[in-house]
């Protein structure tokens, strides 16, 4: 049992492989968080915390005598706001007389078999007797706000989860202003936050500085999660490295704007604070309503490796669904940066042959194939293929790449519309746009109103008619703006709070359905590259295109940040021409193959002018890639250097789950005169199993490989690299 309750002490554990979680319910019905950490035995935790009479912190009535407790200092699994907690709060509420109050107290708890869902929203899945549930139920005694908080405890993967069930069980409408996922306190050690920021083109950026004094917002209001900050954050020990140190991931599993908060109280404490983002939103619960918030994902590990391993785990089993997620993925030629817009059918197919010929599997028509899109500014909404640029078709297209030997896929932006198109011209309403106003333009188009039933009508038919009459088998999803003039014609003024999120709700619903109804077909998220790179995606996507910019060098840090959060199978990744078309560096194609091959592996150039060289070197690549693709995919990622570090390499390294085989790779950043070659400590292996590497290197012990390291040839010019290929020797143990 991964959840015990002690009756007596009002003690609810959660326990997983190597963290235990601790909550109790007090006398006068708080649900006190105790303890998130390592494996301490069968302790109450209930003596770390001394209540004590800080000034100006107010008293429940219950104890106006004694003072001796506040809201204010005491940890809590669900604050709120407007009854003496000065902290962040999770839930805010106006209430039908106008107070702002919700005062949450115990009812009762469950304990079931299983992982519980949440109706419309995406959340990590059971695979059978994996995952306990325990919701504990709190309620407002006046308003009869009733708040279930969820648990999700997966004992093997280390993983809890968290979502709330908000309901209005009392008479008269009740409005959230804020609802969040998590609120999970911290002691008063000395804590670093790890967050990934960023900008279109150089997304996850990983920053890491100490928790302080100041009020910390990692946070999206672009109606996505965003290029900018994504919803995942690590809380770690101020010392904490790769291999040891408490380190606390917390994750959103949604794709909207969103919000993580962190607080020092004035007693030392840390409390993190994580949902839906409440800048703009509100919620109206009549009674009997509910809402549900999206999902946190939790976990704990000893050291950054571990936790991203946790993650990792859990988003190739848990998260990402269907036929493709643990499958292998076809090898993929994109012709966007081929042909930009200026493409034909002859140009098509004189790239789909050279693909056919250097191995690569599937065929990925990008932007401008549909009608009136000859360009950015006109065709958005119109998904039929445009007489102009395929006059023989786009059926007669798909026939001939199919007869290449080559699978079919192609991209589409279902969530947007331009005005100049003829779903605009015969709905202009179906846009997000505020009465009286002239909207915010993005990319020259606009956004429409997902949260409508009809319009996420129009797109199922337009995308399942694509599927059905032609023989397609991946869709790439994209998203080219954040949204702005967030109104929706469709619902009444009181309600417009809520737009944003049902926004993100009608994307989930789409796909949802599309997903199910065509299990066949590959679909890969995507906006402006990885603008909305998350865990809510990746339960419908399990590959998302990681990045607009294709240059190798930065694909480093962008690769390496994501993949504190997310395995690498899910990190669209494309070799791309040299030089690069955002940086214009001219990078070697091994290096560059090497950095794809860390991802979801493609090419993204045209293959019609490449050397005979760079052609063998391609399909020696794609030959490589599906001998070690189980290896990249599958194996547990190592960072073998910090990304965000001013040094002149980069290095991670794969080890397969039964350390039988690994593989390092090494690209130099820059070129450095007379320097010595350069020595890394490998990770992962088994100490005591002999190691094979190459011709010149004799045969080493993984304890010699992880403790001396492995020193490189010398390596000159720019941005060589390296790959080496371990295999475990048979029977070969010291
Ligand atoms: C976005 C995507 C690109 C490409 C273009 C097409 O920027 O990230 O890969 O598909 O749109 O317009």
């Amino acid at each position: 049992m991964s959840i015990q309750f002690d009756e007596q002490a009002k003690l609810l554990t959660l326990e997983t492989r190597s963290s235990v979680y601790q909550m109790q319910i007090d006398t006068l019905g708080y649900l006190r968080h105790l303890y998130y950490g390592r494996r301490v035995g069968p302790q109450n935790m209930s003596y770390t915390y001394r209540a004590y009479d800080c000034g100006f912190s107010g008293n429940p009535y219950e104890l106006r005598r004694e003072r001796s407790d506040s809201p204010d200092l005491m940890p809590q699994e669900y604050s709120s706001f407007g009854v003496g907690d000065y902290r962040l709060h999770s839930v805010a509420v106006v209430n039908a007389d106008g107070s702002r109050c919700a005062s949450l107290r115990y009812v009762e708890h469950e304990i079931t078999e299983g992982k519980y869902i949440i109706p419309g929203l995406p959340a990590v899945y059971d695979n059978g007797g994996e995952a306990e549930t325990l919701t504990v139920t709190l309620r407002d005694a006046v308003t009869g706000l009733t708040i279930r908080l969820r648990y999700g405890i997966f004992e093997t993967l280390d993983i809890i989860t968290r979502s709330a069930e908000l309901v209005n069980e009392g008479t008269a409408a009740i409005t959230l202003e804020k609802a969040a996922s998590v609120c999970l306190e911290f002691s008063r050690d000395s804590w670093d936050l790890l967050h990934f920021y960023g900008r279109h083109c150089l997304e996850r950026q990983p920053e890491r500085a100490p928790i302080g004094n100041l009020i910390t917002t990692v946070s999206s209001e672009r109606g996505t999660s965003s290029h900018h900050h994504n919803p995942f954050v690590i809380v770690c020990d101020h010392d904490a490295t790769e291999e040891q140190g408490d380190c606390f991931g917390a994750m959103l599993m949604y794709s909207g704007s969103f919000k993580a908060e962190l607080e020092r109280s004035q007693t030392g404490d840390v409390r993190l604070v994580m949902g839906v983002s409440d800048t703009g939103f509100s919620w109206t619960l009549s009674p009997g309503e509910r809402f549900h918030t999206p999902e946190v994902i939790l976990s704990y590990a000893d050291g950054l490796t571990a936790l991203s391993h946790n993650y990792h785990r859990v988003i190739r089993h848990n998260v990402c669904r269907g036929e493709h997620h643990l499958k292998r993925r076809p090898v993929l030629i994109n012709n966007w940066e081929a042909t930009y817009f200026n493409l034909s059918e002859e140009k098509l197919l004189a790239i789909a042959k050279e693909a056919a010929e250097l191995g690569v599997e599937l065929f990925v028509l990008d932007d401008g194939w549909f009608r009136g899109r000859i360009d950015d500014n006109a065709g958005l909404g119109d998904w039929f293929a445009s007489e102009q640029r395929l006059p023989n078709g786009l059926h007669a297209l798909i026939e001939k790449i199919n007869a290449l030997g080559l699978q079919f896929g192609i991209w589409v932006e279902p969530e947007m519309v331009n005005e100049d198109s003829d779903l605009y011209r015969a709905h202009p309403d179906w846009a997000l746009s505020a009465p009286g106003r002239e909207p915010t333009m993005g990319r020259n188009q606009l956004v429409l109103d997902m949260s409508r039933a009809d319009v996420r009508e129009y797109l199922y038919s337009c995308i399942s008619t694509l599927l059905l009459e032609n023989n397609i088998s991946y869709i790439k999803w994209d998203m080219n703006r954040s949204l702005s003039d967030v109104y929706s014609k469709a619902l009444p003024p009181e309600r417009q709070g809520e737009v944003a999120h049902r926004y993100v709700l009608g994307v989930y619903e789409l796909l949802e359905r599309l997903t199910a109804d065509f299990p066949h077909v590959l679909f890969e998220g995507c906006s402006g590259g990885g603008g909305r790179f998350d865990a809510g995606m990746l339960y419908y996507t399990p590959q998302i295109w990681c990045s607009d910019d294709t240059d190798a060098i930065e694909r480093l840090r962008i690769q390496g940040g994501t993949s504190y959060g997310y395995p690498v199978s899910t990190m669209g990744a494309h070799v791309s021409a040299s030089p690069n078309h955002q940086t214009g560096r001219a990078t070697p194609i091994e290096t560059r193959g090497i950095v794809a091959m860390s991802g979801a592996f493609g090419y993204e150039l045209d293959l019609t002018k490449l050397s005979e060289e760079d052609k063998t070197e391609i399909k020696r690549q794609i030959k490589q890639f599906h001998e070690d693709e189980d290896l990249l995919h599958g194996g547990l990622y190592y960072r073998l250097s910090d990304v965000s570090a001013p040094l002149h390499y980069v290095a991670w390294q794969m080890v397969s789950e039964d350390k039988s085989r690994s593989l390092v790779n090494l690209v130099l950043r820059a070129p450095r005169p007379n320097a010595a070659p350069l020595r890394l400590r490998l990770r992962g292996l088994d100490p005591d199993a002999l190691y094979r590497i190459d011709e010149d290197t004799p045969v080493c012990t993984g304890a010699a490989l992880m403790c001396g390291g492995y020193t490189f040839p010398q390596m000159l010019g720019d941005y060589p690299s390296a790959q080496l290929h371990l295999t475990k020797i048979e029977d070969g143990r010291l």
